[in-house]
């Protein structure tokens, strides 16, 4: 796969897509946006791949939100290409089924926010900063901010952090539960790797089932969420994997799950 502004790298069942714009804190213009999209995708494919990672290059951002200079002389129906665009991708990474982990490595601004809110955890280094700073520019955010975040850390919240248009440290996120984790700038990605590679080990169609059942519940009537979670739960019990896991547990020895 040729891109012009991700770096893309496969190793032990863990794909690393990382922004790489730096001279522009990583900003998304859209050629970014569909880069992201087109390796989401690769990565949906590909059945070596087990767990997903999204960093930022260099140490001082993360994505530093959607690419400004691109939102000069615009007219609403161009940007609206843009946004869907952005939508699109994070939302085909949120539901492909397999789990993802955003590294944030500095500056996680409007977009930034929004493309690791898609992502299924969010490890931090103790540097990084976030913010939906959209209102100081007179706009909204547009990938998906003014909803992932009021599910993920409430409506109160979500609604200060977008109508003031602040920054918060990665220790004030982790409060908030914006972030899982946090590590000194040095470990973070070596933490992301090791938590992938454990991912990677576990058994994937229930992974993927937990995932289904969280994805889809959430904004479900109760009585129905928990209808797809019967189901999903259900669904496991057609693997080998829960069979081994079963069996390993009733045998006392460690499990060796090869995702079927
Ligand atoms: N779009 C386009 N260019 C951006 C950018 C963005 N979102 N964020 C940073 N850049 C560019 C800057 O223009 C600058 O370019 P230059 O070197 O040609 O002048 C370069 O990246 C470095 O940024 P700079 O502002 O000099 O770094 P800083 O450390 O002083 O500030 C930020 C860092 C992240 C606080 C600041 O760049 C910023 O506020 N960026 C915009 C964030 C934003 O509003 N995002 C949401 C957009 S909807």
């Amino acid at each position: 796969m040729e891109f012009n502004n991700i770096l893309f790298e496969l190793e032990d069942n863990i794909a690393t897509i990382t922004f790489n714009r730096p001279k522009v804190l990583n900003a998304m213009n859209m050629e970014t946006a569909l880069e992201l999209a087109n390796a989401i995708a690769a990565c949906k494919e590909n059945e070596k791949i087990k767990v997903i990672i999204l960093t930022g290059a260099g140490d001082k951002a993360f994505v530093a939100g959607a690419d400004i200079n691109e939102f000069r002389n615009k007219k609403p129906s161009e940007i609206m290409k843009f946004t869907e665009a952005g939508h699109s991708a994070l939302r085909i990474m949120e539901t492909m089924g397999k789990p993802t982990i955003a590294a944030v490595n500095g500056y996680a601004l409007g977009g930034g926010v929004e493309i690791s809110m898609a992502c299924d955890v969010r490890f931090a280094s103790e540097t990084a900063r976030f913010g939906q700073p959209e209102i100081l520019l007179g706009l909204i955010p547009g990938w998906g901010g003014t909803q992932r975040l009021a599910r993920l850390i409430g409506i109160g919240r979500a609604k200060e952090f977008i109508i003031s248009g602040e920054q918060i440290p990665a220790q004030r996120a982790y409060e908030m539960g914006l972030v899982n984790r946090i590590f000194p700038a040095e470990q973070l990605m070596n933490e992301a790797r090791k938590f992938a590679q454990k991912l990677a080990g576990l058994p994937s169609f229930a992974i993927k089932m937990a995932q289904y059942a969280i994805n889809y519940g959430y904004d479900l009537p109760l009585d129905n969420a928990n209808s797809l979670e019967i189901q999903c739960m259900s669904q496991c019990f057609s693997t080998q994997d829960l069979e081994e896991g079963v069996a390993a547990f009733l045998e006392k020895r460690k499990p060796h799950f090869i995702g079927k």
